[in-house]
């Protein structure tokens, strides 16, 4: 399956993903990695791999719409079927969206619906919830609204900080999202409605 994955910062869920490739354990081809930010260090890592990466400046856009129609388009071009969001900072329109219609994910660090938006592992915290954990879902117009895919959870405990909750959720994360990269590329996934089943 050829992906491109859309990064604006750490890199580490990209790096997770790259690793499930390159040691076979994911059937799966990154095509491109595209930045929203020059300085975003997942540029570096993935350069660093050998992978084509390109930095997209919004502000040499006019609008929202046609940043969205340029990072669709780049990443058609790149020959890109799956477009894995990887701390990608940005809400994606209806421009970009219809160019891969049910071929968008992203993770999120929280269990969904739960904490949506910024800083979901401190939201989480600062709640008091005994569980929390991370999400990776399909991508619609709305702020980490898409259908469901798979969930991972981990316990919040009496000595952890926003920080040492996040790390444990990260580990999560990069155990998750590749394994759901796996299942998509082996035609696994279905959407009914906002449903989603795995074919074992
Ligand atoms: C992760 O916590 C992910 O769940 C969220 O943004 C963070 C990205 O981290 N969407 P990294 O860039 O993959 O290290």
């Amino acid at each position: 399956l050829p992906i491109g994955i859309l990064v604006s910062g750490r890199g580490s869920n990209m790096e997770a993903i790259a690793d499930a490739i390159a040691c076979g354990r994911v059937p799966a081809r990154i095509q491109v990695v595209v930045s929203d930010r020059r300085e975003a260090r997942a540029l570096e890592l993935a350069r660093r791999r050998g992978l084509k990466a390109l930095y997209l400046a919004p502000g040499d856009y006019p609008s929202r719409q046609a940043y969205d129609r340029a990072l669709a388009e780049t990443l058609k071009k790149e020959g890109v079927e799956l477009v894995v969001l990887a701390g990608f900072m940005r809400l994606l329109g209806r421009d970009f969206l219809d160019q891969f219609p049910n071929a968008v994910i992203n993770i999120h660090p929280s269990l969904l619906p739960a904490f949506p938006g910024l800083n979901a592992q401190r939201q989480a915290w600062e709640y008091g919830v005994k569980f929390s954990g991370c999400t990776v879902h399909f991508v619609d117009a709305g702020m980490d609204t898409g259908p469901i895919i798979a969930q991972a959870v981990v316990p919040v405990k009496d000595e952890d900080t926003p920080e040492t909750l996040a790390a444990r959720i990260l580990v999560e994360e990069h155990r998750l999202y590749p394994e759901v990269i796996k299942w998509l590329a082996e035609g696994r996934v279905t959407l009914h409605g906002r449903r989603v089943s795995l074919k074992i």
